[in-house]
């Protein structure tokens, strides 16, 4: 059985205080599900040390939401693996599609993130999608799959079962469409079939795939009960501790 994973990123939204109520705010109303589901806030750079003063004993993760694959350099504004690590992260968002828009990240850029994270002893959360022109011309196996392949690319079996995926077509992200249970559940079981293939059928089966895109309390339940879906990354609803904790309760 796959422990469920919901994790909140924040984007570009709340200043370090912002961000400290927040936390303090969605830590007690989460607390009794960490049993069964592992929560993961994702702040910007500048909140991860005061957003971890708030949950360092709470047994809530923290994780980031970009990094550099160096580990130290002549990179302005960006952050290595082992910042991220010291401000008390476990975890790190690489390739959301709004970096592959916005700053033209590329799958091999995320494929050399994914193994320095990996390297670093972060736990990688990969997400990949297809945008809606590419729906449409019924490419979402070929796009999907094909950015997995390339964001795990040298990639160990045993190394596998620590990454977390992120299923998040382009089109449901931050638009209040989301993808029906049966269409995200369709793309699951494709990304799983691919992993199977991959890392075999044991590691393929201990990884977690996120579904995001528009999650919200009133879809959260029927999306994480499909068999492939294993939790959720959260934009605009995490930015609420009443709505980000009530989609943590849907994942058991
Ligand atoms: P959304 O964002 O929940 O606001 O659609 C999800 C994401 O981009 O991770």
């Amino acid at each position: 059985m796959r422990k469920p994973i919901v994790a909140g990123n924040w984007k570009m939204h709340r200043t370090a205080d912002e961000a400290v109520g927040l936390a303090q705010a969605i830590a007690p109303l989460v607390g009794q599900s960490l049993a069964t589901c592992d929560v993961v806030l994702c702040p910007t750079y500048t909140s991860l040390g005061a957003v971890y003063g708030v949950i360092r004993h709470s047994g809530i993760g923290l994780g980031a939401q970009n990094m550099h694959w160096e580990s130290e350099g002549a990179y302005t504004g960006d952050i290595s693996p082992a910042m991220i690590l010291t401000s008390g992260s476990t975890y790190v968002i690489l390739g959301h599609s709004e970096r592959r828009q916005y700053s033209f990240e590329s799958d091999k850029m995320v494929n050399r993130k994914t193994q320095a994270a990996l390297a670093a002893g972060l736990i990688p959360i990969v997400c990949v999608g297809e945008q809606l022109d590419q729906r449409e011309a019924g490419r979402v196996e070929e796009v999907v799959v094909g950015q997995v392949r390339a964001a795990l690319e040298d990639v160990k079996g045993d190394q596998a079962p620590s990454i977390v995926l992120a299923y998040e077509p382009v089109w449901a992200i931050g638009t209040g469409k989301t993808a029906t249970a049966e269409q995200a559940e369709e793309v699951h079981a494709l990304i799983r079939a691919f992993l199977t293939e991959r890392f075999g059928s044991e590691n393929a089966g201990a990884m977690r795939i996120q579904y995001g895109g528009s999650v919200k309390p009133e879809n959260a339940e029927e999306l994480f009960s499909q068999e492939n879906i294993d939790g959720g990354l959260i934009g605009g609803a995490a930015l609420q501790a009443d709505s980000f904790a009530a989609i943590v309760k849907a994942a058991k």
